[in-house]
């Protein structure tokens, strides 16, 4: 069964805590918070205060995107706000490997992320170093895009270094387009743990949601 990241990308603003609660009461392991600066992305979207403001009110694991040019500069910022998990795109700094000691360095699980458009190879260097992998399955930017298929084969090369190297311990995430169909293909080839953003939120039962991703992937 995969585990749940709802984005509060999608969700209703202006009543968050709620719009926590449900997700977290309904069984989401892990919320995703989506960080965007305008440059690495189009949009903007909110920064570390949002993190230090959800930290008190759920046990959930924070998990940080951040869609941000040399995301090592906020690193310390948002693991003293509270985040239990920081995201860094390869595409995002030539320091990738810097980016990542320093999220290890400050005691938080440290994730490195693909876009669409960039292999496998280009993290081999560092996939020692990493406690989780995020293949982006559409390109980062905007909540509601289509999923890309042709990603499960990039899971599936994940998941088959992972088998073959006792040195990686990393997790696979998926992030764009997840919904109860799209969800299976990718746990099939080795995801354990999913993002959703406007397939949970943009329901009326958000618990609903989460629930059909894991029946999907029960087995
Ligand atoms: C996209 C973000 C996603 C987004 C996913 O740039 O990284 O986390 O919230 O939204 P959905 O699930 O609607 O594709
Ligand atoms: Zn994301």
């Amino acid at each position: 069964m995969i585990k749940v990241a709802p984005s509060i990308l999608s969700a209703d603003y202006i009543n968050l805590q709620q719009s926590i609660e449900t997700v977290d009461q309904a069984g989401a392991e892990v919320l995703h918070i989506d960080v965007m600066d305008g440059m690495f992305v189009p949009a903007i979207s909110y920064g570390p205060n949002w993190v230090s403001a959800i930290r008190p009110i759920t046990n959930m694991e924070l998990d940080c995107h951040l869609m941000i040019e040399n995301p090592e500069r906020y690193v310390e910022t948002f693991a003293k706000a509270g985040a239990d998990l920081i995201g860094v795109h390869v595409e995002a700094t030539p320091h990738i490997h810097r980016a990542l000691q320093l999220i290890k360095a400050a005691g938080i699980k440290a994730e490195v992320v693909l876009n669409p458009g960039t292999p496998v190879s280009m993290i081999e260097p560092v996939l020692y170093l990493v406690d989780q992998v995020l293949v982006m399955t559409v390109n980062p930017g905007f909540g509601g895009q289509k999923f890309l298929p042709e990603m499960v084969t990039k899971i599936a090369e994940l998941d088959r270094l992972r088998a073959e190297n006792d040195a990686y311990h990393y997790q696979i995430e998926i992030d764009g387009g997840i919904n109860d169909q799209t969800v299976q293909p990718a746990y099939d080839a080795g995801a354990d743990v999913a993002v959703a953003g406007s397939y949970v939120f943009n329901a009326s039962k958000p618990a609903a949601k989460i629930a059909a991703l894991k029946s999907a992937t029960n087995h």
